[in-house]
């Protein structure tokens, strides 16, 4: 049941991108509809959507690109030119970027004027199939990532993969770890045609139909429970364990990307559910040799485990020295709010290890 009546976001997966957005800009002013985007979209995919009818009216302010700019100045270059440029209560804001800057555009959105309406157009795979949707919004501060944001539903999500043809390699699998999530969690048939879709000749035709049905997953979670209270922990699946490999690579001076630190923490809750909630062994080996294949190997040592879960016990989620997790019991099932101690997260980490090496 949805509990939240504010709920009304609308995800559309096109090919006529420009169609969709000509339509949403025509309910506008048109002197008050504009686009927030970073320096590399502004290179290649604004020239992709720059057809769409209405669209010399979007007034343009671009940041710059990368993780390290999503962070308190850069919302208020934002802020600084919607309100320096007209931006009130009947305005629009169409965020046009990867997961970072639709984090940061909602973010800067929702909170100017308290609150006006806006788009997001993802422009990563990662950010077609996860960010975008779901309404969270935030910037990284005081050296943490997310630390301070709001959870509000855009409008619209504008889903369309032409976007896709210029990112690279590393990023399109870090996006990929997201779909195999929603497959695990929810779906075995998409777990499927997420594992048959050949990383080696990307067809933007097949893939669209696939994100299209990983993003219906992501969005049905989000639908029943939108501030995450219950049923969205099942989307953190593979992100406790994951978030401390994202950390300690952080730390250590060679960051990984998000995805391919999620396919490790996968890996490790995979055997967690196979301790705690009986997945089968043949299941949770198949699946942990098919993420290596994928993401590589990536060796942690056993000195390493200590602060790995320091780490994860730094999360505010948990109580005590026990561990919250999301757990399969089977493909496309989920159990939420499993406690699991020190020992078992060692256990993890160690069956984790020998397929990394
Ligand atoms: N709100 C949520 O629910 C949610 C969920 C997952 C991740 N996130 C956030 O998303 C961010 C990561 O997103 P991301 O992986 O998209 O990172 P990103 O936005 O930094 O994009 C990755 C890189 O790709 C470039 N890029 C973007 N689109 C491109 C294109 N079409 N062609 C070529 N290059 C392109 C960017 O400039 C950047 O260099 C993180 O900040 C993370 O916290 C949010
Ligand atoms: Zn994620």
């Amino acid at each position: 049941m949805n509990n939240h009546p504010a709920y009304n976001a609308t995800i559309i997966v096109t090919q006529e991108l420009e169609d969709e957005l000509g339509k949403i800009l025509a309910r506008y002013p048109k002197d008050k509809v504009f686009l927030v985007t970073e320096q590399n979209c502004d290179k290649l995919c604004v020239p992709l959507i720059s057809k769409t009818p209405g669209f010399s009216n979007l007034q343009k302010v671009v940041i710059p690109s990368g993780e390290e700019n999503k962070k308190l100045s850069s919302v208020e270059t934002i802020w600084l030119f919607l309100s320096q440029n007209g931006a009130d209560r009947k305005s629009l804001v169409v965020n046009l970027g990867g997961g970072m800057l639709t984090d940061l555009g909602s973010f800067a959105a929702s909170t100017i004027k308290r609150g006006m309406d806006f788009v997001n157009i993802p422009t990563t795979l990662l950010a077609q199939v996860d960010a975008s949707v779901g309404g969270k919004t935030g910037f990284n501060f005081n050296g943490l990532k997310n630390e301070i944001g709001v959870i509000n539903q855009p409008n619209t999500v504008l889903i369309d993969t032409r976007f896709l043809q210029t990112i690279d390699s590393k990023n399109f699998i870090s996006g990929y770890a997201e779909m195999i999530k929603h497959g695990l969690i929810n779906s075995p048939e998409h777990l499927d045609e997420v594992r048959n879709y050949d990383l080696k000749k990307p067809d933007l035709e097949i893939l669209r139909g696939i994100i299209a049905r990983s993003v219906a997953i992501k969005d049905s979670f989000v639908f029943k429970d939108p501030n995450e209270r219950n049923i969205r922990k099942a989307l953190n699946f593979g992100h406790t364990i994951g978030h401390a490999f994202e950390s300690s690579a952080l730390e250590s001076g060679h960051p990984i990307l998000h995805g391919y630190a999620v396919a490790y923490g996968m890996i490790a809750e995979l055997y967690l559910s196979h301790k705690v909630c009986n997945l089968p062994l043949a299941t949770l080996n198949k699946l942990s040799d098919w993420l290596i294949s994928v993401y590589g190997k990536y060796p942690i040592e056993e000195r390493q485990f200590e602060s790995f879960y320091q780490l994860m016990t730094h999360d505010k989620k948990n109580e005590g020295t026990r561990v919250n997790f999301t757990l399969i019991p089977a493909v496309g099932e989920v159990a939420i709010n499993q406690n699991c101690d020190k020992a078992l997260i060692f256990e993890a980490l160690e069956y984790y290890k020998q397929f990394s090496i």
